[in-house]
């Protein structure tokens, strides 16, 4: 979709008053950014679309809506660091869906550390070229794609991390993390039964592969299937990162 049907996807039927998610203190800033914009309405007489209104952020960069794609780390790149075109085209979708701000996770600072042998890496040895071709995609669309930088510290993938070892911190897969059925999402994502450990990290990062590639409608893999290939694939890479980055 080009950008300019988007405005039209960005109505929503909630107004401030019948949000669930709009407090008190939200609607009046929202009135004194329409006021400030030189909007004279009648405060009442507006019907705010809540979630395709502005937001001003105290940098004054001003975000076209309130969709934020939260950080996700996808596992999309090329294992020395660099975006690859998969990612460019996953980022290029939530754009065009409209999403305000995209949120890449775990972009490492440190190579020696990262969270997964698919992050990219913030560092002179990155390719300008693809970090630009990665940023580009925001380039004739309102919305922005920002960079959550990370580094896994004593949590690093172990067969990649390389330097100092960092205190180790025991953590269990098993944390008690409410089901995901227990919470009011719409639209409802899976439900998972006795999902093996890490399945449900596999499954969904896996997905974000299938919309990277235009493909989720046949994606289907069980969540053994989904393990077998996200641990798979991180193999490869971390033949690609201990080459590049491991001294
Ligand atoms: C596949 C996947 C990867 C994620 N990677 C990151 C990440 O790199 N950084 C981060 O802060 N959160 C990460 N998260 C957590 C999400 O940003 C988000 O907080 C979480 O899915 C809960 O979302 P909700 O609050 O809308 O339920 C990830 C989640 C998923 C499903």
């Amino acid at each position: 979709m080009q950008s300019g049907d988007r405005s039209q996807r960005r109505t929503c039927n909630y107004t401030a008053d019948t949000h669930p998610v709009i407090l008190p203190a939200r609607r009046a800033n929202q009135m004194r950014w329409l006021k400030d914009k030189g909007n004279v309405m009648n405060e009442d007489s507006i019907k705010i679309d809540a979630l395709g209104s502005p937001l001003e952020l105290p940098c004054g960069l001003v975000l076209p809506n309130r969709l934020v794609k939260a950080a996700m780390s996808d596992s999309l790149g090329d294992g020395e660091g660099n975006p690859t075109e998969q990612q460019v085209r996953l980022y290029e979708r939530w754009l065009e869906g409209g999403a305000a701000l995209s949120i890449i996770g775990e972009v490492q600072v440190d190579p020696r550390y990262p969270e997964k042998p698919g992050n990219l890496v913030l560092d002179d040895s990155t390719s300008a070229l693809k970090l630009q071709r990665l940023a580009g995609v925001a380039a004739g669309h309102s919305g922005h794609v920002w960079p959550q930088l990370g580094h896994a510290g004593a949590l690093a993938h172990s067969s990649i991390r390389s330097g100092p070892k960092p205190t180790q911190v025991s953590l269990s897969e098993s944390k008690s993390t409410p089901p995901i059925s227990s919470r009011v999402v719409l639209p409802r994502p899976p439900t998972f039964v006795s999902p093996p450990p890490g399945g449900i990290t596999a499954w969904y990062t896996m997905r974000l592969t299938a919309l990277a590639e235009d493909r989720e409608q046949s994606f289907g893999p069980t969540l053994a299937e989904a393990v077998s290939q996200y641990e798979s694939r991180d193999a490869e890479r971390d033949t690609a990162w201990n080459t590049k980055f491991r001294q």
